[in-house]
């Protein structure tokens, strides 16, 4: 049984641990006939009906079964303590399916506008990580823990990692523009210039993305290049209400 949702998950790794241990290979681990400590999922549940959800929950969050239970990653499944609740991501787990089914007593108030109503999935918010964030977000606050080069670093490996599997979207501006701004929210004009000057060489063509490196200039007191992006701006988007108003209020500080 094991063996069969260890290969939907792991399917390399579970080959390579047979060959290499072919006794332990074996391992005496199943589901337990009776779960010990079930508090959110129906109490007379079998635990074979659990495997569902448990390998949903680690596809949804992109996570090992150790992630939330007591167990070494790399260790024998029989060797974890899956009814004890001293892994915090049990409980927020358990918080998490308490939500899911209050948002369903709501959806279900509603006549839905398809065929069917559309469901509400750990995976609709997670999207493959434990912790479901924008790329945006995510670079802010490794950025506040470590600052601009290492949220960098972070974007790089990223993109390297989750580029075209839906995770986060490095399409556009965005994400790099909300990280700059959490910068400039930090009074880190250089911080912040770094980031949206990258932003700009990537987006070349983002009247956003040099209106927000305009305001970095601006921020940190070179009038002359944020009026050259400024002007760079209102080129690429004429309506660009910002821009220009921006522009007047340096030409008119310069007239002073
Ligand atoms: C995202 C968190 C999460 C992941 C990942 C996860 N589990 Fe669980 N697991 C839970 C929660 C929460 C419960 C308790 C549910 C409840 O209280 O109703 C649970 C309960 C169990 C139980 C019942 C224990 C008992 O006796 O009460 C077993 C067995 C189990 N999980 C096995 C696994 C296995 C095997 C994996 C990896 C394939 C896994 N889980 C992955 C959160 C997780
Ligand atoms: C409505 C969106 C949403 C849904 C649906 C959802 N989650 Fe979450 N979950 C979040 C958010 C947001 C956080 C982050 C909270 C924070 O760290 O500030 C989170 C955090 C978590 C964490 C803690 C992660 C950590 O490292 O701190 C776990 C575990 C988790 N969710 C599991 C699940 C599981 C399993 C499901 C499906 C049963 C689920 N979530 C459904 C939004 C959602």
């Amino acid at each position: 049984m094991f063996r069969r949702i260890f290969a939907v998950f792991s399917g390399i790794a579970s080959l390579v641990f047979i060959i290499a241990l072919p006794s332990q290979a074996q391992e005496q681990w199943s589901w337990p006939e009776k779960p010990e400590n079930l508090q959110v999922l129906p109490k007379d549940w079998p635990g074979s009906r659990l495997s569902a959800p448990m390998r949903g929950f680690t596809r949804a969050l992109g996570v090992r079964c150790s992630y939330c239970h007591v167990g070494e990653e790399g260790k024998p499944l029989s060797t974890y303590d899956f009814a004890s609740d001293e892994n915090q991501n049990k409980n927020r787990t358990r918080e998490m399916l308490r939500m899911l089914g209050s948002v369903n007593k709501h959806l279900d108030k509603l006549e839905p506008s398809g065929d069917k109503r559309v469901n509400m999935w750990c995976h609709t918010c997670h999207r493959g990580r434990p912790r479901p964030m924008t790329l945006g977000e995510e670079l802010g606050e490794t950025y506040r823990a470590k600052g601009v080069e290492a949220a960098l670093a972070l974007y790089t490996e990223l993109k390297k990692n989750y580029y075209g599997k839906g995770v986060y979207n490095f399409e556009g501006e965005r994400a790099l523009n909300e990280f700059g701004y959490a910068a400039l929210g930090n009074n880190d004009a250089a911080g912040a210039i770094r980031v949206f000057q990258l932003n700009v060489d990537k987006f070349p063509e983002s009247a956003n993305g040099w209106d927000s490196l305009a305001e970095a200039y601006m921020k940190a007191g070179d009038m002359k290049m944020a009026e050259k992006y400024y002007e760079k701006s209102l080129e690429l988007n004429p309506r660009n209400q910002n821009a220009s108003d921006m522009l007047k209020k340096i030409k008119e500080d310069e007239g002073d």
